[in-house]
């Protein structure tokens, strides 16, 4: 089951223009386009007729057009034509999603559309605020959401996973974790200090020595974890606050449910230093790019292992305190929307 009334990331701005773009969300399938004056609109992918999805149509002005039997659709979800009928059923209509743009991406509510209000869509500021420069992708991922979010709240497993990348060693040894949880937040604190900087810092934050490593995780539900990681010259006061002269970054994760067992992971990396230089940009974005890629290996093993055996027993082990206090959270708000009424009858 999917928590229902929230912003959820449904597509990269880009992705979505002209030529009418199809993905599921929570299991629904969801079709998106552009007006004519680049506002954009997302229905139900299915015509009301039967049941092609819209996706395979096209927009004639600001109508979606079926590709069966030429119905077509205004924006409101409403048909407007019938090829060869004057009479159109009042029930000709598809079902529409509150849709926004902000920080590069298509935010979609698939929950009860009265309580759809922009001003709670999760801040991702830095990927559009010039005092940073960042980059974002996709990822589909063969697994069920939780699994990403529990990986991006348990960062022991950098040493193992991104061995040769993000991670090292010292990340699962050494580090002084702290987790504080709120009733809809959780933040876990990691302290590496007086290390070895990672080869992907040692690369861009040019370290020579040891270093004073930080990763402070803020998850926020569903499926947002925002990570403002970075490093400065060991002994030079991170801890207390002072980062000048080390790297400053924000590893941004939206992940969107697809189904039970799939996800739209949309991530994006930002920096605070050179700004404006693309090429460090790019070159940032592939490390962690190259990072991610192991991660959505290990993700659909997982899942692969559930789908045989969801109630296989498992442990929990120091490093899951997050994880534990995220998914309390989720059970949390999924009891309070089971509660209110809130859940699709179909799920
Ligand atoms: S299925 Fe869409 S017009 Fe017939
Ligand atoms: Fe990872």
């Amino acid at each position: 089951m999917f928590l229902r009334n929230y912003w959820y990331v449904a597509a990269a701005n880009t992705e979505v223009g002209r030529k009418p773009f199809g993905r599921m969300i929570l299991g629904e399938p969801v079709v998106f386009f552009r007006t004519e004056d680049g506002t954009p609109v997302a229905f139900e992918d299915r015509c009301a007729h039967r049941h092609l999805p819209l996706s395979m149509g096209k927009l004639i002005g600001d109508h979606l057009q079926c590709h069966y039997h030429g119905l077509r659709f205004d924006k409101t979800g409403t048909c407007v034509r019938i090829p060869g009928q004057d009479q159109i059923p009042p029930t000709a209509k598809v079902k529409t999603y509150p849709v926004a743009e902000r920080y590069h991406w298509i935010w979609i509510w698939m929950g009860d559309p009265a309580l759809a209000d922009p001003a709670k869509i999760t801040d991702f500021h830095w990927l559009d605020d010039p005092n940073w420069g960042a980059k974002t992708s996709y990822l589909h991922v063969k697994s069920n959401w939780q699994l990403v979010v529990d990986n991006l709240l348990d960062l022991t497993h950098l040493a193992f996973v991104h061995e040769t990348t993000i991670g090292n060693s010292a990340l699962a040894e050494h580090a002084v974790v702290k987790v504080t949880r709120a009733p809809n937040n959780v933040v876990v604190t990691r302290w590496i200090i007086d290390q070895l900087a990672p080869p992907t810092f040692v690369k861009v934050g040019k370290f020579s020595g040891n270093v004073d490593r930080w990763q402070i995780i803020d998850y926020v539900p569903p499926a947002f974890l925002r990570l403002d990681v970075g490093a400065t010259p060991t002994g030079t006061g991170a801890p207390e606050g002072r980062r000048a002269g080390g790297i400053n970054m924000r590893n941004l994760n939206a992940i969107t449910p697809e189904t039970e067992t799939t996800s739209h992971y949309f991530w994006g990396q930002a920096h605070d230093f050179d700004v404006k230089n693309k090429e460090l940009t790019q070159r940032i974005f592939e490390q962690i790019q190259t990072a991610f890629y192991e991660d959505v290996e290990v993700f659909s093993a997982q899942q692969r292992n559930l789908d045989l055996n969801p109630n296989a027993p498992q442990i929990d082990i120091n490093a899951d305190t997050g994880v534990i206090q995220a998914r309390r959270i989720v059970d949390r708000l999924r009891d309070e929307e089971l509660a209110a009424g809130h859940m699709a009858a179909a799920e």
